[in-house]
Protein backbone atom coordinates (compact mmCIF):
# COMPACT_ATOMS: atom_id res chain seq x y z
CA UNK A 1 0.00 0.00 0.00
CA UNK A 2 1.13 3.23 -0.84
CA UNK A 3 1.51 5.71 2.24
CA UNK A 4 2.14 8.63 -0.30
CA UNK A 5 1.33 11.65 1.47
CA UNK A 6 -0.20 13.81 -1.58
CA UNK A 7 -2.24 10.33 -2.03
CA UNK A 8 -3.68 10.21 1.38
CA UNK A 9 -4.47 13.81 1.65
CA UNK A 10 -6.26 13.70 -1.20
CA UNK A 11 -8.66 10.61 -0.10
CA UNK A 12 -9.13 12.58 3.27
CA UNK A 13 -10.31 15.81 0.86
CA UNK A 14 -12.47 13.07 -1.34
CA UNK A 15 -14.15 11.62 2.03
CA UNK A 16 -14.91 15.55 3.11
CA UNK A 17 -16.44 15.91 -0.20
CA UNK A 18 -18.30 13.05 0.38
CA UNK A 19 -19.71 14.55 3.43
CA UNK A 20 -20.46 17.81 2.05
CA UNK A 21 -22.62 16.69 -0.48
CA UNK A 22 -24.58 14.67 1.84
CA UNK A 23 -25.29 17.50 4.11
CA UNK A 24 -26.44 19.08 0.66
CA UNK A 25 -28.63 16.69 0.05
CA UNK A 26 -30.44 16.28 3.11
CA UNK A 27 -33.19 18.69 2.64
CA UNK A 28 -34.34 21.40 4.10
CA UNK A 29 -36.04 20.11 7.50
CA UNK A 30 -33.96 17.31 8.36
CA UNK A 31 -32.53 19.05 11.50
CA UNK A 32 -31.23 15.68 13.54
CA UNK A 33 -29.96 14.55 9.96
CA UNK A 34 -28.13 17.38 9.24
CA UNK A 35 -26.94 17.39 13.13
CA UNK A 36 -25.00 14.28 12.58
CA UNK A 37 -23.70 14.82 9.36
CA UNK A 38 -22.24 18.22 11.00
CA UNK A 39 -20.52 15.68 13.56
CA UNK A 40 -19.15 13.64 11.00
CA UNK A 41 -17.51 16.72 9.01
CA UNK A 42 -16.09 18.30 11.49
CA UNK A 43 -14.44 14.82 12.83
CA UNK A 44 -12.97 14.51 9.38
CA UNK A 45 -12.13 18.03 9.33
CA UNK A 46 -10.18 18.05 12.80
CA UNK A 47 -8.38 14.80 12.17
CA UNK A 48 -7.20 16.17 8.47
CA UNK A 49 -6.19 19.76 9.83
CA UNK A 50 -4.37 17.92 12.51
CA UNK A 51 -1.99 16.02 10.58
CA UNK A 52 -1.45 18.63 7.75
CA UNK A 53 -0.83 21.34 10.95
CA UNK A 54 1.85 18.77 12.65
CA UNK A 55 3.35 16.59 9.92
CA UNK A 56 3.07 17.86 6.36
CA UNK A 57 3.07 21.54 6.76
CA UNK A 58 5.85 21.75 8.65
CA UNK A 59 7.92 19.74 7.19
CA UNK A 60 7.29 20.90 3.98
CA UNK A 61 7.81 23.94 4.96
CA UNK A 62 11.51 23.75 6.51
CA UNK A 63 12.53 21.37 2.95
CA UNK A 64 11.06 23.92 0.61
CA UNK A 65 11.43 27.65 1.88
CA UNK A 66 9.83 28.86 -1.65
CA UNK A 67 6.61 27.55 -0.87
CA UNK A 68 6.20 29.41 2.80
CA UNK A 69 3.75 31.53 1.49
CA UNK A 70 1.79 29.04 0.83
CA UNK A 71 1.96 27.23 3.85
CA UNK A 72 1.09 30.50 6.04
CA UNK A 73 -1.85 31.05 4.07
CA UNK A 74 -3.38 27.48 4.77
CA UNK A 75 -2.48 28.15 8.31
CA UNK A 76 -4.90 31.03 8.43
CA UNK A 77 -7.11 28.95 6.06
CA UNK A 78 -7.56 26.04 8.78
CA UNK A 79 -7.78 28.76 11.33
CA UNK A 80 -10.88 30.35 9.74
CA UNK A 81 -11.99 26.33 9.42
CA UNK A 82 -11.53 25.71 13.36
CA UNK A 83 -12.88 28.72 14.52
CA UNK A 84 -16.23 27.62 12.45
CA UNK A 85 -15.72 24.10 13.73
CA UNK A 86 -15.65 24.94 17.58
CA UNK A 87 -18.67 27.53 17.28
CA UNK A 88 -20.62 24.63 15.34
CA UNK A 89 -19.57 22.19 18.10
CA UNK A 90 -21.43 24.44 20.47
CA UNK A 91 -24.37 24.96 18.38
CA UNK A 92 -27.66 22.90 18.13
CA UNK A 93 -29.02 21.87 14.95
CA UNK A 94 -31.86 23.91 15.63
CA UNK A 95 -30.47 27.30 15.75
CA UNK A 96 -31.54 29.41 12.74
CA UNK A 97 -27.68 29.93 12.08
CA UNK A 98 -26.41 25.96 12.22
CA UNK A 99 -27.19 25.76 8.10
CA UNK A 100 -25.73 28.91 7.08
CA UNK A 101 -22.39 28.68 9.31
CA UNK A 102 -22.44 25.16 7.72
CA UNK A 103 -22.21 26.19 4.34
CA UNK A 104 -19.55 29.03 5.43
CA UNK A 105 -17.76 26.30 6.53
CA UNK A 106 -17.90 23.89 3.58
CA UNK A 107 -17.18 26.92 0.91
CA UNK A 108 -14.03 28.00 2.91
CA UNK A 109 -12.70 24.52 3.22
CA UNK A 110 -13.65 23.52 -0.46
CA UNK A 111 -11.95 26.61 -1.59
CA UNK A 112 -8.65 25.49 0.08
CA UNK A 113 -8.71 21.91 -0.56
CA UNK A 114 -9.03 23.11 -4.31
CA UNK A 115 -5.78 24.94 -3.91
CA UNK A 116 -4.19 22.72 -2.24
CA UNK A 117 -5.08 20.06 -5.00
CA UNK A 118 -4.47 22.39 -8.10
CA UNK A 119 -1.51 25.06 -6.67
CA UNK A 120 0.15 23.17 -3.82
CA UNK A 121 0.35 19.68 -4.01
CA UNK A 122 1.63 20.22 -7.57
CA UNK A 123 4.65 22.20 -6.26
CA UNK A 124 5.57 19.79 -3.70
CA UNK A 125 5.18 16.84 -5.78
CA UNK A 126 7.78 18.72 -7.92
CA UNK A 127 10.09 19.55 -5.08
CA UNK A 128 10.39 16.64 -3.17
CA UNK A 129 11.13 12.89 -3.24
CA UNK A 130 9.41 9.71 -3.59
CA UNK A 131 11.04 8.67 -0.54
CA UNK A 132 10.38 12.03 1.51
CA UNK A 133 6.33 11.67 0.52
CA UNK A 134 5.61 8.36 1.25
CA UNK A 135 7.80 8.94 4.95
CA UNK A 136 5.43 11.94 5.64
CA UNK A 137 2.76 10.04 4.71
CA UNK A 138 3.82 7.11 6.93
CA UNK A 139 4.20 9.54 9.81
CA UNK A 140 0.52 10.98 9.04
CA UNK A 141 -1.07 7.61 9.35
CA UNK A 142 0.46 7.21 12.57
CA UNK A 143 -0.53 11.07 13.73
CA UNK A 144 -4.20 9.98 12.58
CA UNK A 145 -4.63 7.55 15.72
CA UNK A 146 -3.78 9.85 18.41
CA UNK A 147 -5.22 12.70 16.63
CA UNK A 148 -8.13 14.94 18.10
CA UNK A 149 -11.61 13.53 17.08
CA UNK A 150 -13.74 16.66 17.99
CA UNK A 151 -13.00 20.61 17.78
CA UNK A 152 -13.52 20.61 21.29
CA UNK A 153 -10.53 18.49 22.89
CA UNK A 154 -7.38 20.01 23.64
CA UNK A 155 -5.37 19.45 21.09
CA UNK A 156 -7.11 20.47 18.32
CA UNK A 157 -8.07 23.97 20.59
CA UNK A 158 -3.82 24.15 21.04
CA UNK A 159 -3.85 24.35 17.52
CA UNK A 160 -6.35 27.48 16.90
CA UNK A 161 -4.83 28.97 19.77
CA UNK A 162 -1.26 29.27 18.21
CA UNK A 163 -2.59 30.08 15.37
CA UNK A 164 -3.05 33.67 17.37
CA UNK A 165 -0.54 33.64 19.72
CA UNK A 166 2.71 31.92 18.32
FE1 LIG B 1 -5.22 22.00 4.45
FE1 LIG C 1 -6.00 19.20 3.04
Amino acid sequence: MSTDAIVLLKEDHKEIRKLFREFENAGENATKTKGKIVDRILEALTVHTYIENECMYPEVRKLMPEVEDDVLESYEEHHVADVLSMELALMSPDDERFAAKTTVLMENVTHHMEEEEQEWFPKVRAGLGRKQLQDMGARMIELKKKAPRKPSQPSAIKKAVDAVVS
